[in-house]
């Protein structure tokens, strides 16, 4: 389930033809479900009982300003890793004391923004992080809610470049340090120690691993309560693997249950910070095929108007996404190709040797499950510009981002003066 599917053999969200869509904002389109993300955030809520975890949906994944305020309407808060992030949640709804933020790399500028708006806690991910914040807490004369980030050293069985929980990751403050972290909360002044913090990567589906982390953080948190700290919350990250080809997804009444157990002793209040999982089904890539091209040995490639600089994550991280038609042709038998954007690069290739539906020139075709992860690391690489996005949400079609052209891209660049083309000819030089 997703939200969308074919109606008379036309791909639909919510009864709206994305081949109408498409005639509409152009291509490359992202398009979204409202329906299915609503459906994921209350499915995460629903598969744990009472007491509901606080759900901290991370803007990484999909920050746009609807996407994000459809979320916040149903109740959700917000991860976030930079000022920019926190000011989209802002704006979109979530209200401040619904917003952790995390990040390896949080300024001074950054924090105090975050404590002037006062934000629900800051993830620390540095014992030099701690310093810094007690120092703008102190001038601002408040008191910073921290959560320690805390990095489990577990290897999460997905791509090496989502895993962020081994020891020697950038990420979270290592756990042989977590006694050195609470003397400087406690010689800093200034902090409040509200909760441990722990994110051990994305497209996580093994059980196995996530129980791994979070038995390491229930040894975490009795240490610091064996110290004479209260921290309440206990947020477990995100990561929750979803299904883009054939992958098992996580099951998630088996993940709760797993939690509430290593959970059941701790008294804390339970987070989770997912980005994928709420949003990554619900977005499709809709994409007009530019050519088919043959190659030697009879190799064929469905060049895409959509390349890595629309999508990213096939380049970056090996991933795959499945390609469906707009409309569907039944009566044409099916083409095996690679598929492949126009961007210069031989990494610009989505598919390689797959079986298609029947495709020709001009074709609309959609990349599946592209609404985490996709249009946020849209690019400006070869000057093709930017997707627009668009969400169906109870029928309702939103532009909610334009699209945009190579003019806007370069809009604020500035040729020097005496480079400008024509410059020298309208005032020669003297020599
Ligand atoms: C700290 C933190 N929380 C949450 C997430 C969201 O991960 P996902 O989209 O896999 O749920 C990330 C992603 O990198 C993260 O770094």
């Amino acid at each position: 389930m997703s939200g969308f599917g074919y109606r008379d053999d036309a791909l639909t969200v919510d009864g709206v033809r994305l081949d109408t869509l498409a005639e509409a904002y152009g291509t490359p389109l992202y398009v979204y479900a409202g329906a299915e993300i609503r459906r994921r955030y209350l499915s995460l809520l629903a598969a744990f009982s009472e007491p509901a975890p606080e759900v901290f949906y991370a803007l990484k994944a999909n920050p746009t300003l609807g996407v994000v305020a459809l979320l916040a309407r149903e109740g959700a808060g917000a991860d976030v890793v930079s000022v920019g992030e926190l000011e989209r949640a802002l704006v979109a709804g979530v209200p401040p004391e619904r917003i952790v933020f995390a990040g390896v790399g949080k300024s001074r500028y950054e924090i105090d923004r975050a404590l002037e708006v006062g934000i629900l806690q800051f993830n620390v991910e540095a014992i030099e992080e701690l310093r810094v914040i007690a120092a703008a807490a102190a001038a601002a004369g408040v008191e910073a809610p921290v959560a320690l980030r805390l990095n489990p050293d577990v290897a999460a069985s997905t791509h090496d470049k989502i895993t962020t929980g081994r020891r020697d990751d950038k990420f979270g403050i290592a756990g042989d340090r977590l006694d050195e972290a609470l003397d400087a909360v406690t010689a800093l002044g200034a902090l409040r120690l509200v909760g441990l913090h722990c994110h051990i990567g994305s497209q996580v589906t093994a059980l196995d691993d996530f129980e791994r982390a979070y038995l390491r953080m229930a040894e975490f948190w009795r240490h610091c309560r064996e110290r004479g700290f209260r921290p309440r919350r206990l947020n477990l990250g995100g990561g929750m693997g979803v299904r883009y080809v054939d992958e098992a997804e996580l099951d998630l009444d088996a993940f709760a249950s797993m939690v509430r157990r290593v959970t059941a002793d701790l008294d804390a209040m339970l987070g989770f910070e997912p980005g994928r999982f709420l949003v990554a089904a619900a977005g499709r890539l809709v994409s007009r095929v530019i050519r088919i091209k043959s190659g030697s040995h009879g190799r064929c490639f469905v060049v895409l108007d959509a390349g890595m600089n629309t999508l990213l994550r096939p380049a970056l991280y090996d991933a795959v996404h499945r390609l469906v038609p707009v409309v569907r042709q039944r009566d044409a038998a099916s083409i095996v190709a690679d598929v492949v954007g126009p961007i210069c690069e031989s990494s610009d290739v989505f598919l390689r040797n797959a079986t298609l539906p029947p495709l020709v020139d001009n074709d609309l075709v959609a990349l599946t499950d592209v609404g985490a992860y996709g249009a946020t690391m849209a690019a400006d690489y070869n000057s093709r510009g930017r997707p627009g996005e668009v969400l169906v949400d109870t029928g309702v079609v939103t532009l909610l981002k334009p699209p945009v052209g190579w003019i806007e891209l370069a809009a604020n660049e500035t040729i020097p003066e005496h480079l400008v083309p024509g410059a020298d000819r309208e005032q020669p030089r003297d020599r």
